[in-house]
């Protein structure tokens, strides 16, 4: 019990739209803030307390009406904005119960549902005595390979899938509720926010229901956002490619298969797991997809087989080590740590696009690595201040959704270096859960036909 981090050992063992506002009808109620003062001191920052302190707020406005500073809440106590600054958030870290698979699926290569294991793929690295491999990552980029179709628009549509085919496991028969979890999403939303602390570049934008007890957490790509990615750099649309391709060199279609470099990369083929796991006083269910399962693996029960499989430029100086830890490895780790994934494989790459060498890194070990390489004085990430405002976040949604509506949505929004706010909208374009679903859930029955 306790923290999983700090363990070697894994841990199965031990985007911005235009926002509608429809002001005409007041459909739409906003709670639009401005930044608070993200040096405030507050006492006790450890979760859950952190959202319940007070924050400076400067205006803020609900729906018609505008509030004089300084206001921190709402009329019924809740929160307006939740900060994000790293000094908030310096506490132990916070409980959190082993990441447990409790259910699997695959998306095959037209990224349709199958509640089997067929895309599960198998760790086949070369042999030890080959210590530079040299795999051509770009090989089949111009005639074997399906990049990801942008127009796909897929939200929690297959997690929910599985929920419903799965759903009588999942029944509370205490609380007579249909979930027995808090929280359902996307392995990819936590890694965005269990890493906002330190984030610079990319915001978020999450909507937000409650529906039946459960709070469903579903990502919103503002347009602009897709438009920048259909455009991207002929260089970045290659980057992406060598990742998939690198999959490709490393695993086997069959247990004990070899890898076949030449077939087809389909980028909407995946293995995916159902994870449940207790953060703080939260239990969430996600699903995330799982590079390959590894035969050989100490531990041989999922997610403790898992590995996750990555490239990058090999590194020729110490400032291009650092900084690689400080800004990618924390995505890395938070993806790993967060579905329990206990190795990742790295393929470092040289200049002419090949993989040059080949190693694995423990997840538990990152922060440790991290904090060794960047040290504090230089703002070197840290997991606890990651994992105590992910905390507080699933504390502060908890708080502010209460009503239970899956056509009610709560937009959670947050810009780097400003808090995390949020606006509200009933019956709008950011209504996520699928009436299918709703009904299905309603009923209580599994649906095997969805
Ligand atoms: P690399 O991470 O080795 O670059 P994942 O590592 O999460 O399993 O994803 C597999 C590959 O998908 C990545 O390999 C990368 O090529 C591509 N990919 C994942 N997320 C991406 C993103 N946000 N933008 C571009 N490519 C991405
Ligand atoms: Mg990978």
């Amino acid at each position: 019990m306790g923290s999983f981090l700090s363990t070697e050992k894994p841990y199965s063992q031990t985007r911005k739209r235009n926002r509608r506002d429809d002001e005409d009808n007041l459909r739409s109620q906003r709670v639009k803030c401005r930044r608070s003062d993200t040096g405030t001191p507050l006492s006790c920052p450890v979760s859950p307390s952190v959202s319940e302190e007070p924050f400076k707020l400067h205006s803020a406005k609900v729906g018609r009406f505008s509030l004089a500073a300084p206001r921190q809440r709402t009329d019924t106590g809740i929160p307006f904005v939740l900060p994000i600054s790293p000094s908030l958030y310096e506490g132990p870290f916070p409980f959190a119960w082993h990441p447990v698979e409790v259910g699997h699926f695959s998306l095959d290569a037209q990224r349709c549902y199958c509640g089997d294991d067929h895309q599960l793929c198998y760790y086949a690295p070369p042999s030890s005595s080959i210590p530079f491999p040299r795999f051509d990552l770009l090989d089949g980029y111009h005639d074997r390979y399906v990049p990801w179709n942008e127009g796909l628009r897929e939200g929690l549509g297959k997690v929910l899938k599985w929920i419903a085919q799965n759903n009588k496991q999942l029944q509370d028969k205490e609380k007579r509720q249909p979930l027995n979890v808090d929280y359902v999403t996307l392995r990819g939303h936590l890694t965005k926010v269990l890493t906002t602390p330190y984030e610079t570049r990319q915001g978020w934008q999450l909507a937000v229901s409650l529906f039946c007890g459960t709070l469903y957490l579903s990502e919103i790509v503002p347009e602009a956002v897709r438009r920048q990615r259909k455009q991207c750099s002929e260089r970045a649309k290659q980057q992406t490619y060598m990742g998939y391709k690198f999959e490709k060199y490393m695993c086997a279609d069959t247990q004990n298969g070899t890898p076949d470099p030449s077939a087809v990369v389909n980028t909407h083929e995946a293995f995916c797991t159902v994870i449940q796991v207790q953060m703080g006083s939260h239990s969430l269910l996600f699903s995330a997809e799982v590079d390959c399962t590894d035969p050989q693996s100490p531990w041989p029960d999922p997610p403790g087989c898992y590995m996750e499989l990555k490239t990058t430029r090999a590194m020729q100086s110490c400032a291009h080590r650092r900084n690689f830890y400080k800004y990618k490895m924390i995505k890395w780790w938070a993806q790993s740590f967060l579905s329990g994934v206990p190795r990742i494989v790295v393929g470092y790459r040289d200049d002419m696009d090949s993989v040059v060498e080949l190693k694995t890194i423990k997840t538990a070990s990152i922060p440790k690595t991290a904090k060794k390489l960047i040290g504090e004085e230089q703002n070197c990430w840290k997991a606890k201040v990651c994992m105590n405002f992910f905390v507080s976040f699933l504390d502060f949604v908890k708080k502010v959704v209460t009503t239970d509506d899956p056509k009610l949505v709560h937009l959670f929004e947050w810009e780097p270096e400003g808090p995390v706010s949020y606006t509200v909208h009933r019956d709008s374009e950011y209504t996520f859960l699928p009436e299918w679903y709703v009904k299905a859930i309603k009923r209580g029955q599994s649906v095997t036909s969805v």
